[in-house]
């Protein structure tokens, strides 16, 4: 081989070096580009944008279903389905915890202990003053003007708020359209709620192999706010543990004006949303709407923040309550109570002898069985046929009343039908009921929000929960409770 075909060869040899690692290096970058792309591709959610304060989520606003569709199982009648806008806001990423709290209004009132749980055993009022609190801490502009019970909101103003019912609803779904953002069920892993009570065991009860989630963990208590998966948008909670107060006053939903909804102008109780820690799963579902007097403390309620996002709008919402309860003449007060193995009556008889008041025990016509398993197994049938089993004793004069005070046990998580037989035989519009409830340790359920559906125009004053017999603290309990509401011992 001469020497020019040995250089030609050489060259070609170096050329085919030089390109190859060119083309090696230029694979190399498109790999790592496309890596990065599949390192960036969307989370599950485009409504999350970025976060503000730490623990604070920018919800983009959007238009969704409201409400349950009627293939729903369990869902209420109030739950209308409608579609509703809302615009950009910030909501709390995890409910407000006792520590939050007590740094701002320097006390701690909730029923569990600890930093990092929610707070809980607040009124509506101590959450909205919460909230102009933290913004004034924050040199932020207070949304509320607070007048006693009156409340106005001023939608312009950049400081911390209560999510609207619609605003809340629409971050709990988080753009699934099934009762809960869990999809069909939701079990003691995914929320804190009464574990014993998955999802459709109602409808399931004598047949409980067909629950798509078995009974599990009741734990009694609240969970810390970070617990369990959050849901697409990254927010935690939002089914279970502490029920979250609402800005809506309780009414039916207003179907002509569905952009940016704030719920009727007045009314006597405040929506609170998702359930809590001694709720049923029913009650947990994205669409259903517990109603509770804004000056009730419950430790199943507690609340999370909002905030505007940056299309803000002009308009004040003023929120006038109308919670003149009537109380002060003892004479217009009717004591009306169902009892089952002798708790509420025996509550019911102190309450007599405290007030004076005129008093009926609410007897069906056909008594329920004396055998617990029984009575569990009648009380369940009735439930779930939203039964009206016909009542024994009437009263004749129903209208000489102001003020009921209505006692019951809590039968699966509400009220025995015997109950809503009354509450559906007369006109309560105007007159006070105020309830007391015994119980086995879920409280009042969701009794008092299912007294208000019945009873719709009437006003609900604060209700008394006393555990079983209600111990040796029940006379100086029922005494605090009757002063609470205005009432005068005789
Ligand atoms: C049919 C039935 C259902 C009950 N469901 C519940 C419930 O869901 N949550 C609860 O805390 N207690 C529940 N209990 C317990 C009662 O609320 C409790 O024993 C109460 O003190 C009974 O009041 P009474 O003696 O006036 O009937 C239930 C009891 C019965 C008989």
């Amino acid at each position: 081989m001469n020497k020019k075909v040995i250089a030609l060869l050489v060259a070609i040899i170096i050329v085919a070096i030089v390109a190859g690692i060119i083309f090696a290096v230029y694979r190399q970058e498109e790999n790592k580009t496309q890596n990065n792309n599949i390192g960036e591709a969307p989370t599950n959610n485009d409504n999350v944008n970025a976060e503000i304060a730490d623990n604070l989520v920018l919800i983009n606003g959007g238009t969704f279903q409201m409400g349950s569709p009627e293939t729903e199982m369990q869902r209420e009648t109030d739950e209308t389905l409608h579609e509703v806008t809302v615009s950009d806001f910030y909501i709390g990423r995890y409910e407000v915890t006792q520590s939050e709290y007590e740094e701002i209004m320097g006390e701690n009132p909730s029923n569990f202990s600890g930093e990092n749980l929610p707070v809980e055993n607040v009124t509506w009022y101590d959450a909205i003053e919460y909230c102009n609190k933290l913004s004034e801490k924050e040199g932020l502009t207070p949304v509320y003007t607070i007048d006693g019970e009156s409340v106005s909101w001023d939608r312009s103003a950049n400081g911390y708020r209560l999510p609207t019912e619609a605003e809340w609803e629409y971050a709990a779904r988080a753009g699934t359209e099934t009762p809960f953002n869990t999809e069909t069920s939701i079990s003691d892993e995914e929320a804190n709620y009464y574990g014993h009570y998955p999802y459709g065991i109602e409808e399931n009860y004598f047949s409980q192999d067909n629950l798509e989630v078995q009974p599990g963990v009741y734990r009694q208590t609240t969970v810390e706010v970070n617990s369990f998966s959050p849901n697409n948008w990254g927010l935690y909670n939002m089914h279970g543990n502490v029920a979250e107060w609402c800005f809506d006053y309780y009414g039916e939903y207003d179907l002509e004006n569905t952009n940016n909804p704030s719920g009727p102008t007045t009314g006597t109780l405040r929506i609170n949303r998702g359930g809590g820690w001694n709720d049923y799963a029913k009650h947990l579902r994205s669409s259903y709407r517990a109603s509770t007097t804004p000056s009730q403390k419950m430790s199943n309620i507690g609340f999370r923040i909002a905030r505007n996002g940056d299309n803000n709008s002009n308009t004040t919402v003023v929120s006038d309550t109308n919670r003149d309860l009537n109380t002060q003449n003892n004479g217009n007060i009717l004591i009306a109570y169902f009892s089952w193995s002798g708790n509420t009556e025996n509550a019911a008889q102190i309450i007599q002898e405290k007030t004076g008041a005129d008093i009926i025990e609410l007897n069906p016509v056909e008594p329920y069985s004396s055998n617990y398993n029984e009575v569990l197994d009648q009380a369940q049938k009735d439930m779930n046929n939203d039964a009206r089993p016909e009542l024994a004793n009437h009263v004749e004069n129903m209208d000489q009343y102001d003020t009921i005070l209505l006692g019951y046990p809590n039968w699966w998580a509400t009220i025995p039908m015997p109950v809503a037989s009354f509450l559906e035989e007369y006109d309560f519009s105007g007159k006070t009921i105020i309830p007391f409830c015994s119980h086995g340790g879920g409280e009042f359920g969701q009794s008092i929000t299912d007294i208000s559906k019945l009873a719709p125009n009437s006003k609900i004053g604060e209700g008394l929960s006393i555990h079983y017999s209600g111990g040796s603290g029940l006379e100086e309990d029922i005494s605090d409770w009757l002063n609470n509401n205005g009432l005068e011992e005789q």
